[in-house]
């Protein structure tokens, strides 16, 4: 893969809202000290970070049928809010579009909204750098940046419980995988 970091945000650039870009400019610089921190590839979490939310603005219709016609997407996501769609389906619009082939950079990519069962460590980096960026600002995200100073799984942990009961307090259905993902950190 030779794209770099900078090659990477001007890609997703134009498909995204200036303050979403933002957002991922700064989940870019908040997976690299992760990374760094934790002893994962650093080269991998800022390709990964840089294009996680590639898909986060297409049209609804589009990412619909890419999960209909795709075997590898699972079908059970049309059950569930369309906020989970752009991750998996994002990872392979960009397989597609330019030849995003690191299936490590995939997963990461897939599975950063609702994590999922046996998340590598760098799915853990993107997922967590999603989290707690600095423009975040929601309740106990203060309590997940302190833990990810010292332990990688302790804050994913924290992170996916507070998913989690945020979903159920507001009524909504929770994702499988955030459960799954849940349950390996306890
Ligand atoms: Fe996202
Ligand atoms: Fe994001």
């Amino acid at each position: 893969m030779n794209l770099t970091r900078e090659g990477a945000l001007a890609y997703v650039k134009p498909h995204l809202k200036t303050s979403r870009y933002e957002h991922t400019v700064r989940v870019v610089n908040q997976a690299v000290e992760l990374a760094d921190r934790f002893e994962v590839d650093v080269y991998q979490a800022e390709i990964a970070a840089a294009l996680h939310d590639y898909a986060k603005y297409k049209p609804l219709e589009e990412m619909k049928r890419w999960i209909l016609t795709d075997r590898r997407l699972p079908k059970d996501l049309l059950d569930y809010h369309h906020e989970l769609w752009h991750g998996p389906v994002g990872a392979l619009m960009l397989e597609m579009e330019i030849g995003l082939n690191d299936a490590a950079v995939v997963s990461a990519i897939t599975s950063h909204t609702t994590g999922k069962k046996h998340m590598s460590k760098l799915d853990k980096v993107v997922f967590l750098a999603d989290y707690i960026e600095p423009g975040r600002d929601f309740p106990g995200v203060d309590d997940v940046r302190s833990l990810a100073e010292t332990s990688l799984d302790e804050a994913c942990a924290l992170a996916l419980k507070n998913t989690i009961v945020f979903l159920v307090e507001k009524g909504r259905t929770v994702y499988p995988d955030t459960f799954h993902a849940y349950n390996d950190f306890i």
